[in-house]
């Protein structure tokens, strides 16, 4: 068991890391390590090029975690990271393995797939057939899988092992992709928007990143933690973080605050709101962003903090609301947009 204390003075040190080869995003870096503490997983939602892929080999970096192999599981090995690409041709026993025969031995034996990892980075997850999402999404769920009639773990306490997917969309809808459901979007902890640099300054300290040099900047990124630090930091979140009474009714009062048929209002932002299960995320992530900012008691700021990338992608946004927004926002910028207001709306009913 670890200290609060040593959960935070970690987690500073893994968000400096970022800091040192992504400029900006500092709510993204935050919610990332919120979701690996939570014991969640993450949908990173945005164009291509804003450093979505950057941010989680980064994470892995400083956690020593690199595509090699790092760790023996009851004999099966898992690597420290591994990136799919996801297409329509992708079958669920890429991601998972599958029986080969193997005519040496006249037997079939388990070729693992990539799932056998810490971090798995699944790009552009939208591209895959809907049964190949299905199979990485029980994965996750699940943290095990079964190959012919056995199940093997992607988690394990003792051994120190956890598994983080990390998913990546491109919010503008092309032809030949297959949109999650909401029911599966609901499997992420949290949907991460990663937009264009906020200011000139970031753009340009972008650049001067990169200036100098061929490779990336985060090659030269040393380990700050074990990969074990990570299970444990877990287990301290979960059980040595208290959630005070009035911070449940705070959360449970802006979650009913959502739904259209609690709080009629709210129709003209939600056409859905969210769920139970999302108000479980809720309160699970904002403990793990107590401990990051070194509180071992929630309170609403830590809500408050979590509220757009845990609920975002769990409510259903009014479309004529989000149409109108469109000439002055451009199409994505209206949905969050849209999103973004409804949950300021209900957050100022959950505080009266
Ligand atoms: N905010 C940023 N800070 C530092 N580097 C950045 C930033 N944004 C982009 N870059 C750099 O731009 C390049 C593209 O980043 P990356 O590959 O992580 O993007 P991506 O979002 O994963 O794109 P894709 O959707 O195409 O996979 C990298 O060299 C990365 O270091
Ligand atoms: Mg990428």
């Amino acid at each position: 068991m670890i200290e609060l204390d040593e959960v935070r003075e970690v987690g500073a040190a893994l968000e400096r890391g970022l800091s040192r080869v992504v400029v900006g995003y500092a709510e993204a870096k935050r919610v990332l390590l919120v979701s690996l503490l939570a014991g969640g997983h993450v949908l990173l939602e945005g164009v291509p090029g804003v450093a979505k892929t950057t941010l989680v080999k980064a994470l892995a970096r400083l956690l020593g975690l690199t595509e090699g192999v790092h760790a023996n599981l009851s004999g099966v090995p898992h690597r420290g990271f591994a990136r799919v690409q996801f297409t329509p041709d992708l079958m669920p026993s890429d991601i998972l393995g599958s029986l080969v025969f193997n005519p040496a031995t006249r037997d079939f034996e388990v070729r693992f797939g990539p799932v056998f990892t810490y971090f798995l980075l699944a790009d552009e997850i939208n591209r895959a057939v809907p049964r190949t999402q299905s199979a990485l999404l029980e994965a996750m769920q699940e943290r095990q899988v079964t190959i012919g009639g056995r199940t093997y773990p992607l988690e394990s306490v003792s051994a120190g092992k956890f598994f983080f997917v990390a998913a990546t969309q491109n919010p503008v809808e092309q032809e030949g992709t297959y949109p999650l459901p909401e029911a599966q979007l609901d499997r992420f902890l949290a949907r991460i928007v990663v937009e264009y640099p906020a200011t000139i300054e970031e753009e340009r300290r972008i650049y001067e990143l990169h200036m100098k040099r061929l490779t990336e900047p985060l090659e030269d990124l040393e380990k700050v933690a074990e990969p074990g630090w990570v299970v444990l930091a877990r287990e301290a979140v979960a059980a040595g973080v208290e959630v005070p009474e009035e911070v449940v009714a705070y959360a449970a009062k802006l979650v009913r605050a959502t739904r259209p048929s609690v709080f009629p209002p709210i129709a003209e932002y939600f056409e859905l709101g969210a769920s139970p299960r999302a108000g479980i995320a809720l309160i699970r992530a904002a403990k793990a962003h107590a401990a990051l900012r070194g509180s071992a008691v929630v309170e609403e700021v830590d809500v408050k903090a979590v509220l757009f990338p845990v609920l975002n992608h769990r409510v259903v946004p009014n479309l004529e609301k989000v149409v109108e927004e469109e000439p002055s926002q451009g199409r994505f910028g209206a949905r969050y947009k849209v999103i973004r207001e409804g949950l300021a709306l209900a957050e100022r009913v959950a505080s009266q």
